[in-house]
């Protein structure tokens, strides 16, 4: 299969519209990373979604929508759910509610619940409504990879693999999305992001964090998604506590006498520490450039060693990638 890349174009988009109603999967821009979307009212489009990436097939996917009637007819709300949908839609925050039958179980991995958004982006939206239905769509890299954030990031890990990929430029916010559970007894925030934590607790002050959001997860996985090792470099990679500059740099000197390619992510204040050495500044301000920078790290360099950053606001979203990234491996102090 040959794969397109195109502009936004009326053209394009009326292009992509066309192999949605087809049943194929296409890769569309959202503020928050790019998406592998199919129609999710039919399970064989979605059938092509796991295909293309790679995914395993009991890790569900995230319901798009244009409009919050639209979401409606796919869940069931509640008061707090309605109320989360005006405060943050659109935008990057996905609810987890109990489903209604308009859903199939190939979206929802077989479960009573489905993961709903509204996303920001103007191109996202203006398709879903010339498809006319709800579209299911995981970040578009291959399984296992970061997030993509830009069009050619979803080119390298599908290439012949989807007919179409429209791009829309980088990603604003460069980090998925926010998912809370409204479907159990007590809220609970399943995956971090760049609406925080702390913002949620406004509207739910009983909310708590998913253990698997900092730590490896074995239990039962509300989020199937827990589970599997996501936004794996190929590089290895290691999680230094704040400050443990000392430890950082014996590290990375020892992996270079090996004869391996290190290199050091941290703080800003910390860069001129580490110097000569091959650093690169992580910080909450700048979060779409997270998996930017993972994808060219893993290019140039064999073993990253990251300073852990402050898991609050937007940091907690950070850690979350970057721990996962990172298989959950400390540095040894
Ligand atoms: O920002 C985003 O959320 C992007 C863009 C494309 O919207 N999408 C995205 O999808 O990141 P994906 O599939 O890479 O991540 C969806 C996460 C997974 O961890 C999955 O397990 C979880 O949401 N999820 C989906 N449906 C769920 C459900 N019914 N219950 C619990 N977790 C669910
Ligand atoms: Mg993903």
């Amino acid at each position: 299969m040959r794969t397109q890349l195109l502009p936004p174009t009326n053209a394009a988009l009326q292009k992509a519209a066309r192999l949605l109603k087809a049943g194929q999967p296409v890769a569309i821009p959202t503020e928050t990373v790019y998406g592998l979307a199919a129609n999710a009212l039919n399970p064989l489009a979605v059938a092509k979604i796991f295909l293309a990436k790679g995914r395993p097939q009991d890790n569900p996917l995230i319901v798009h929508v244009s409009h919050t009637d639209q979401a409606m007819a796919l869940a069931h709300f509640t008061r707090e759910a309605k109320l989360l949908a005006e405060l943050f839609w659109p935008g990057a925050l996905t609810l987890v509610l109990e489903k209604k039958a308009a859903v199939p179980a190939a979206v929802t991995a077989g479960l009573p619940t489905v993961a709903l958004r509204l996303p920001a982006h103007p191109v996202a939206t203006e398709l879903i409504q010339m498809a006319g239905f709800p579209l299911a769509a995981p970040s578009a890299n291959a399984s296992g990879r970061p997030s993509p954030t830009k069009a050619q990031h979803v080119l390298a890990d599908l290439q012949g693999k989807i007919p179409l990929i429209i791009d829309g430029g980088p990603c604003d916010v460069g980090l998925e999305s926010t998912v809370v559970t409204l479907a159990g007894k007590a809220p609970v925030l399943l995956r971090p992001g760049v609406v925080t934590l702390e913002q949620l607790r406004g509207i739910l002050p009983d909310i708590t964090v998913h253990p698997g959001v900092l730590s490896p997860f074995a239990g039962p996985a509300e989020s199937p998604g827990m589970k599997y090792r996501h936004y794996a470099p190929n590089a290895r990679m290691a999680i230094a506590p704040k400050g443990a500059l000392q430890e950082m740099a014996a590290a990375y000197d020892q992996a270079l006498q090996q004869g391996e390619k290190p290199c050091l992510l941290c703080a800003r204040e910390h860069m001129a520490y580490f110097a000569p050495r091959e650093t690169f500044v992580l910080d909450a301000g700048n979060a779409n450039q997270l998996f930017v920078l993972l994808r060219e790290l893993d290019t140039r360099f064999t073993y990253l060693i990251a300073e852990e950053l402050p898991a609050e606001g937007v940091g907690l979203g950070i850690m979350n990638r970057l721990l996962r990234a990172a298989g959950f491996t400390r540095l040894k102090m």
